[in-house]
């Protein structure tokens, strides 16, 4: 593997995610490239890694000086060709579009090295069946989580023709860059955490609809009990000390009904049609009037910082056994 110093990072995209991810490598000491087709998108992005870098510094997570090169390897550029020309490796952060990525995929094979790894963050998309050939080789899903300057979590997707050497180095870069990374060999829609969460805003969805409970009172719930147990025993863990036979009665339990299939659940269709699409509108479940949105994603990042730092043993050690 080449020195950090001298392995080039593009990021493609600088919406939600891209600011963040790039915040990442350049404080693990990688010279990075922003690129997006929208110069607002650029200059947003911009300022989002100034707020963050400044909140890191008034949590105690860094220094005044170690912010300054942070800032000073980050550059920005108006077109992709120059972002991804000598770039090591390139991020894929564009729109959730799979004739969006596919075009940006075309772009980046015209203009980066063969060798150059892509990491694409989409959430769902099978991108190698879209992915140029010649570079399947070099590349594979590394899917990160909002806000990806604090949450660990980096699942690693393996396309049928990615080299084993990527995948290789790849883990290792994130490990070196604190990242948790986890490696699924095959692709599946929503990886590991989004096909949960599918699950679970389901289950929400179904409760909120037919008023058995609150979403305040459904929020305190989640945070009171799975929350930090999640955080001890993870998922599968909590089985053995449930005991794995109660949990196989559990699931015959007769009196026990799943959700009916709700692709259009009405808690979030009625928020939809009132214009409430979360806090980028002001309005959501909750209501953020008169907060600016830079405010209020601050104030996530001082409390989930607050969080990690806090629970942080917890990952330390891989299981309670
Ligand atoms: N938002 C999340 O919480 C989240 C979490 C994990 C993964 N992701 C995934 O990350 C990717 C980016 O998501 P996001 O939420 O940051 O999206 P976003 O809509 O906030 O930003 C996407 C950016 O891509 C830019 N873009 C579109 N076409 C482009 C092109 N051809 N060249 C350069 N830039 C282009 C847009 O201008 C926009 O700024 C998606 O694949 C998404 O599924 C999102």
């Amino acid at each position: 593997m080449r020195p950090v110093e001298q392995t080039k990072i593009a990021v493609i995209g600088m919406g939600i995610m891209g600011p963040g991810i790039a915040l990442e490598f350049s404080k693990a000491g990688y010279p990075v490239t922003g690129f997006d087709l929208n110069p607002d998108a650029v200059a947003a992005g911009e300022e989002i890694i100034d707020v963050t870098l400044t909140t890191l510094v008034e949590t105690g997570h860094m220094t005044r000086e170690e912010i300054k090169p942070v800032e000073e390897r980050i550059t920005y550029t108006d077109s992709l060709g120059p972002a991804v020309a000598d770039a090591g490796i390139i991020i894929e952060a564009v729109s959730e579009n799979r004739d969006v990525k596919k075009a940006v995929f075309r772009e980046i094979d015209s203009h980066a090295p063969e060798k150059s790894m892509i990491w694409s963050n989409t959430s769902t998309l099978n991108i190698f069946e879209i992915l140029p050939e010649n570079r399947q080789a070099h590349t594979l899903i590394a899917h990160w989580f909002a806000p990806p300057h604090i949450v660990p979590l980096v699942e690693v997707v393996k396309g049928e023709k990615t080299a084993s050497g990527t995948v290789e180095t790849t883990v290792s870069m994130l490990k070196a860059m604190k990242k948790i990374p986890v490696v699924m060999e095959k692709y599946v829609p929503g990886f590991i955490i989004n096909r949960i969460l599918r699950n679970l805003g389901r289950e929400a969805f179904f409760l909120l609809d037919n008023g058995y409970i609150s979403k305040e009172d459904l929020d305190l719930a989640v945070k009171a009990s799975i929350a930090p147990r999640m955080m001890v025993l993870g998922l599968i863990q909590r089985y053995d000390f449930t005991g794995l036979d109660l949990s196989a009665r559990n699931l015959l339990d007769e009196n026990f009904f799943d959700p009916p299939v709700d692709n259009t659940p009405a808690a979030l269709h009625d928020n939809i049609n009132a214009g409430h699409l979360g806090v980028k509108a002001g309005r959501g479940f909750y209501d953020y009037a008169g907060r600016d949105t830079t405010d209020i994603l601050n104030d996530r990042d001082r409390y989930l910082l607050k969080v990690m730092d806090s629970l942080q043993f917890c990952l330390e050690k891989e299981r309670l056994v």
